[in-house]
């Protein structure tokens, strides 16, 4: 039992001890420490019931409170708040009980199943502050979470499907255009082809792929077909692919290894993805899907709004799947394979209009997964 409970329970019997009957006791750490570590307003709720001056009443329960000693510092404040401290000896007690086991602190909560997504870290590219603090608050809000008894699972949720993995590729590409990943006659077996690339050859890659794409757009346009490419899981692209998020896994799996980090679940948005055609037919048979400037969305945008909201982007213009999409997908992904009671989130801040989106569009067209939604934003 809590320490807190212990104290309510313990607080329940003096009262009654003191002539009164008390549902649930109103004891509060004290805004007033010169007073007293806590205060006990019960007096005051008291004088409803029993029709009594609220002092009067907090006279009774003084009286009964001094005869134990585990409390001190008794005193009575304004109309009949009642201020107290802990003796020391409870104090040393309860910390010494924590110390042999910190569930002697917890109460337990009913059971329910919650995954966490709090990693993000992006396959090829280095991590950044941000990934780190998820990483930190994330894990340390799932261990909370089963220490009081939840069936807390984190997901790693990483971004190994969006269009730097085809400017990587792009780069590669640049660099060994011989490789057979890229020969469209090539019938071996891929997994024999040696590809001459490490982590450390990724971390190179990445930004300067993306520093060239800025600058040259037939650079990027090749990048953003290679995408579509890998996407639709085409032969040599999605094996060059599938390589370059191994090899990056197992680096990314090191560092929230040595961050003290550990992921139930290793789900990358590549894998919600394989849930795209079954969440575009559930959208599309509700008739939710509608086609903007060539691409397909969804509309989120309500009356009620005051500022604009976009609607969510299922497949881009360009035939490319969307970030939008892969969260969407995540949930249906989630529904199917852990149906759990709530999906928190615990992301950067700057991602609050994103996810907005994609809990309009879930409970537009995902009806029974109205409840399951919880929005852990980390400013
Ligand atoms: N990969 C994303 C980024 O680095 C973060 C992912 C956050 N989680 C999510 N479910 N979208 O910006």
């Amino acid at each position: 039992m809590s320490i807190l409970k212990e104290l309510e329970n313990s607080l329940k019997t003096i009262i009654k001890n003191a002539g009164y009957d008390e549902e649930s006791i109103a004891l509060e750490p004290s805004n007033r420490r010169d007073l007293g570590e806590y205060q006990l307003n019960d007096a005051m709720q008291l004088v409803k019931t029993y029709h009594k001056n609220p002092r009067e009443i907090a006279e009774d329960i003084v009286k009964e409170l001094s005869k134990d000693e585990r409390f001190t510092h008794i005193n009575i404040a304004g109309p009949g708040f009642i201020n107290f401290s802990l003796s020391n000896e409870y104090t040393y007690s309860f910390l010494n009980k924590i110390n042999e086991d910190v569930y002697n602190n917890i109460d337990k909560k009913a059971p329910k199943k919650i995954i966490i997504d709090y990693g993000g870290a992006n396959v090829s590219k280095a991590l950044h502050v941000g990934h780190l603090r998820s990483a930190n608050i994330g894990e340390a809000l799932k261990r909370l979470a089963k220490l009081l008894g939840y069936d807390a699972l984190g997901d790693a949720h990483l971004g190994d499907f969006g269009r730097p993995l085809g400017l990587v590729i792009k780069e590669i590409k640049e660099e060994y255009p011989n490789l057979a990943y890229f020969d469209p006659n090539y019938e071996g077996d891929y997994s024999e082809i040696d590809l001459p690339i490490t982590n450390e050859d990724l971390e190179r890659i990445y930004p300067l792929a993306s520093n060239k794409s800025k600058e040259d757009e037939a650079y990027l346009e090749d990048a953003r077909d290679i995408t579509m490419k890998f996407q639709s899981k085409e032969k040599g692209y999605f094996e060059l692919w599938k390589k370059i998020v191994d090899i990056s896994k197992e680096d990314i799996k090191k560092t929230y290894d040595s961050l003290n980090t550990n992921f139930e679940i290793w789900n990358g948005e590549s894998d919600e993805m394989e849930f795209f055609n079954e969440l575009y037919k559930i959208y599309e048979e509700k008739g939710l899907i509608t086609e903007s400037e060539g691409a397909k969305v969804i509309e989120v945008a309500t009356e009620d709004d005051n500022s604009p909201m976009p609607p969510l982007m299922m497949v881009k213009s360009n035939g490319t799947m969307s970030y939008d999409s892969t969260d969407l997908a995540a949930i249906l992904e989630r529904r199917v394979n852990f149906n759990p009671d709530e999906i928190w989130y615990v992301v950067d801040g700057r991602q609050s209009l994103h996810f907005e989106q994609v809990f309009r569009a879930a409970r537009k067209g995902m009806d029974k997964m109205e409840n399951h939604l919880r929005q852990e934003m980390v400013e």
